[in-house]
């Protein structure tokens, strides 16, 4: 009921008197009164007219489905999107509940309390703090196909960041940095049904508004705010939406990998020397191209070329 109190609010853009709305959903004024009020908890500012009603006066920087559609340009990514105020990890929400979603459906959360990352790695995820949202997939690829999905998300978080006026480079295959730290991490999972592709799950995990990080990540991770932009969750949401549904349905047609550019040329680990860190192990190497089927090629001590997967790469900042 307080969504759809809010919904009417963000589509009048004027004031709604009470009992008006009292009517409209069947409830006591004092019901609605209840639900404006907790509405103002939240954050929403909503003046209180006597004899005029509510109106909505500002869009906060709530990740609510009805806010984030309000002028989202992406047709399909965002026509449902499921907003939580606390889960587990919204990638295992996806998992939990696939057969009641449908395709293209988005989940986002304000806080995680089991963000995961690669390697089953713990994701920070506090409140109100970033972006932790997963998009459900169900193309009809063969699986094989589905992997180079992390890079056209990584793509389209740099164009929606460029879009913002943020220049981002991408750690192959699935780091978004931003001055040289970690902004973002993209999760990409998959379920196969026998052989075939029963669905895909695309985690992404962005710092907005994190200033103070846990010791374990701070001289690595950094946020939006902490490199000095003021730019609102939902406006990063509505941009990565709107690039990711370019590219996305262009490969799934067309098999158009365009964003493959974009990883190659804001790509922070090409011309790079590297280590290769497999089982523990770190090898060293030399990153010298990325191929179109995503893979990372790097010259090896033995100055043989090799190509890289999938895995963790780190950049050899001087000979260590
Ligand atoms: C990584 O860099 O290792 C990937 C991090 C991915 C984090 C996101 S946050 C939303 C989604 N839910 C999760 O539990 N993980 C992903």
């Amino acid at each position: 009921m307080k969504k759809q109190i809010l919904k009417y609010l963000i589509e009048k853009d004027d004031f709604i008197s009470g009992e008006e709305l009292s009517n409209i959903f069947n409830v006591s004024r004092t019901a609605i009164w209840k639900h404006i009020n907790n509405l103002k908890k939240e954050g929403y500012l909503i003046e209180s007219v006597n004899k005029k009603g509510y109106k909505l006066l500002n869009r906060p920087d709530i990740l609510d489905e009805n806010i984030i559609k309000e002028d989202l340009k992406a047709k399909y990514f965002g026509k449902k999107i499921y907003h939580f105020e606390s889960l587990d990890s919204t990638n295992n929400y996806i998992k939990n509940n696939y057969l009641k979603l449908n395709d293209k459906d988005i989940i986002i959360a304000e806080e995680q309390i089991k963000g995961r990352g690669r390697t089953n790695r713990y994701w920070h995820s506090k409140k109100g703090e970033g972006i932790w949202m997963s998009i459900y997939l169900k193309p009809d690829i063969l699986p094989f196909k589905a992997p180079i999905i992390t890079q056209l998300t990584g793509a389209s978080i740099i164009k929606a960041l460029d879009n913002l006026g943020i220049k981002t480079s991408i750690k192959w295959p699935n780091d978004i940095f931003l001055n040289d730290k970690k902004l973002c991490g993209i999760l990409t999972e998959m379920k196969l049904e026998v052989s075939d592709l029963e669905y895909i799950i695309v985690g992404i995990g962005m710092n907005v508004n994190s200033i103070d990080f846990d010791d374990e990540i701070k001289d690595i991770a950094t946020s939006i705010k902490a490199e000095g932009f003021d730019i609102s969750r939902v406006d990063i949401i509505r941009e990565i939406l709107k690039e990711f549904e370019v590219f996305y349905l262009d490969y799934i047609k067309n098999e158009d990998k365009k964003f493959m550019d974009i990883c190659r040329k804001r790509s922070n680990v090409l011309g790079n020397d590297i280590f290769i860190i497999k089982n523990n192990e770190r090898i060293k190497a030399k990153a010298i191209d990325l191929n179109n089927d995503g893979n990372l090629i790097v010259l090896n001590e033995d100055n043989k070329e090799e190509e890289l997967f999938s895995g963790e790469v780190s950049i050899r900042k001087d000979d260590k």
